[in-house]
């Protein structure tokens, strides 16, 4: 076992966000979390990180808290989060420049932007890029730690549909062999990339259900197992949807309030 949530809860300010919830995820496991919208998948991504500290329960990164854990965790996020005046190569340095050797460090960024086909790109800023190629500069910047566990927050939500497929591809095998906990809205990517899918309730997000997806990941662009893909998509949409749309009418009811 790897990562291991026990009685986790999260609150803001008074307002409930997550949980209770229980969760193990073993090593080179891949989880994805879906849930509704505000369910709290990004405070959970959080609390597993040691970016947040839970109000109850706790996280053990095999066997320690996260944030005093010697086991590195990367995060990929929705919105890239590059630092603008950073060349790519300065922005993938970002996490190791203070713990490495510079030449050590130049030579760890030179292998993470050849694996994530950024070479040529190493020079220039991140206003220069398409939104695929500042996403590889944040996985990128992931890899270049050789992450115990990766934590990806939507990263391929604000990509077009075809950007975000090829992306897809990419990460998985860029990610090989790694543990990863995948936050997703998006049913159908859930099911490509995950051994098992979390369905989260509505906000505080508890565990609904955990759905294992029992075809190999390499497998699961071939004919045969797209069928059982979208009878997986079909049901965690059926156990999601009423969830959905109660968050959904509170938003709206929320905008509404905002506007009056
Ligand atoms: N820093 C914060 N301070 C106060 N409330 C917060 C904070 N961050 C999140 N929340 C609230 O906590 C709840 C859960 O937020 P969170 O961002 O974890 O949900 P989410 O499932 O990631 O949402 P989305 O689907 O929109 O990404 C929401 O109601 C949100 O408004
Ligand atoms: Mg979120």
């Amino acid at each position: 076992m790897r990562l291991r949530a026990e009685g986790l809860a999260h609150a803001y300010e008074g307002l409930e966000a997550l949980g209770p919830l229980d969760l193990v995820v073993d090593s080179g496991e891949r989880v994805a979390v879906v849930g509704p919208s505000g369910c709290g998948k990004s405070t959970l991504l959080g609390l597993l990180g040691g970016l947040l500290r839970p109000s109850r329960g706790r996280v053990l990164l095999e066997g320690a808290p996260p944030e005093g854990s010697l086991v590195p965790l990367a995060y990929v996020f929705q919105d890239f989060a590059l630092l603008p005046w950073r060349t790519v190569e300065a922005n993938v340095a970002l996490p190791l420049e203070d713990r490495l050797p510079p030449a050590e460090c130049r030579a760890r960024v030179r292998a993470a932007l050849a694996r994530t086909g950024l070479a040529d790109f190493a020079r220039a800023y991140p206003r220069q890029l398409s939104g695929g190629m500042r996403q590889r500069v944040g996985i990128a910047r992931a890899l270049v730690v050789e992450p115990g566990v990766l934590l990806l927050d939507e990263p391929l939500s604000a990509l077009d549909a075809q950007t975000r497929e090829l992306l897809l591809e990419e990460v998985l095998a860029l990610t090989a062999g790694a543990t990863l906990v995948w936050v997703t809205h998006h049913l159908q990517e859930a099911v490509r990339v995950a051994d098992r899918v979390v369905l989260l309730s509505a906000r505080p997000g508890r565990i609904r259900a955990i759905l294992p997806v029992p075809i190999p990941v390499g497998e699961r662009d071939r004919p045969a197992a797209l069928a059982e893909l979208a009878r997986l998509e079909r049901e965690l949409w059926e156990l999601l949807r009423e969830d959905a749309r109660r968050a959904e009418t509170a938003l709206t009811v929320g905008a509404a309030d905002a506007a009056t």
